[in-house]
């Protein structure tokens, strides 16, 4: 484990570091823009996307001279997931004040800013994945786009929200959860293998160590939610519960949902047995996720 959380620090330093470049500077008119853009993603995500972005390369055997893609497309879903939290944050969505410990983009900057900052931020993460991804660049900007849209992250935000209140059904939960949280995960880890040029079977085994780690991640998401303080989460907790979000921990109990994240564990590692040990992180990955506590 000690080597998973080295793994862990040094790429995410290596990804902060290229986030900073990519964000337009902060002097960079309209200034109160790039500073809310800049603001929203440096210094303080766990930056687990980029990290399953590499961890996934690495396992599909990556060359040297294609890291520089892999890292890219994991910042670009990087930047997108960024977006999605200042929009998930706003008054009309879940409403929050506190995200990576610190204000909200909307609580700090305004709400027309928090708005316009995830619009920029998305569109960034396309100009990142294009620029970057060569002769790949079609086949990733429609992977994201699809991972990202009404059918993915966005069609899950939708389902989310017009879940509060409803009866807990697990059918609905897991749809939820792929979609708001899962796509993009799965995404990640279909670029790691693609940018490392992996074969058809390599491919479909990250995709499905993806789906599972994705769902994995909500649910303990969720349990958190319920079971964590707010600075260990650098959120605030308990307001799945106040308005009735539609949940595994809810439908299930947390010991239900901790079995179920437990499961998902093992399938996300049987989805890699066939991996040598170059694979080794996202097994220690899917370990380390059991126990989260932020
Ligand atoms: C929070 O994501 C939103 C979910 C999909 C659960 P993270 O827990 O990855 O948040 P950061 O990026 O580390 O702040
Ligand atoms: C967020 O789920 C999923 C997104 C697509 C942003 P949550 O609403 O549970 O995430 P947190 O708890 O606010 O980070
Ligand atoms: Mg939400
Ligand atoms: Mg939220
Ligand atoms: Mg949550």
């Amino acid at each position: 484990m000690d080597r998973l959380l080295a793994y862990m620090k040094e790429t995410a330093a290596v990804v902060e570091k290229r986030l900073e470049t990519l964000l337009p500077y902060a002097d960079l008119r309209p200034e109160n823009l790039h500073e809310a853009m800049r603001y929203s993603v440096l210094g303080g995500g766990k930056r687990l996307r980029p990290l399953l972005t590499m961890a996934a390369f690495d396992a599909a055997g990556g060359r040297e001279s294609e890291r520089q893609q892999a890292l890219d497309a994991g910042c670009a879903v990087e930047l997108l997931h960024c977006y999605s939290l200042v929009h998930d944050d706003l008054p009309a969505m879940d409403n929050d004040s506190m995200r990576r410990n610190r204000l909200t983009t909307h609580k700090a900057f305004g709400e027309t800013t928090a708005i316009l900052v995830g619009d920029a931020l998305q569109a960034l993460a396309f100009k990142v994945l294009g620029e970057s991804a060569g002769p790949r660049a079609g086949r990733a900007v429609v992977e994201l786009a699809t991972a990202a849209g009404s059918t993915g992250m966005v069609g899950g935000q939708m389902l989310d929200f017009e879940g509060e209140g409803k009866s807990q059904v697990l059918e609905d939960i897991e749809r939820i959860d792929r979609w708001k949280t899962g796509a993009l995960f799965t995404v990640c880890c279909r670029f790691g293998a693609i940018m490392a040029g992996a074969d058809d079977e390599a491919l479909t085994s990250l995709t499905e160590y993806g789906n599972a780690i994705g769902i994995l991640y909500q649910i303990s998401d969720d349990i958190l939610d319920m079971t964590a303080t707010a600075e260990k989460l650098g959120k605030t907790p308990g307001k799945d519960k106040v308005v009735g979000k539609l949940t595994y921990p809810a439908a299930l109990g947390i010991d239900g949902a901790r079995n179920v994240v437990l499961e998902k564990s093992v399938e996300a590692k049987d989805a890699i047995l066939g991996f040598d040990k170059q694979a080794l992180y996202l097994r220690l990955l899917a370990d380390y996720l059991l126990d989260r506590v932020s």
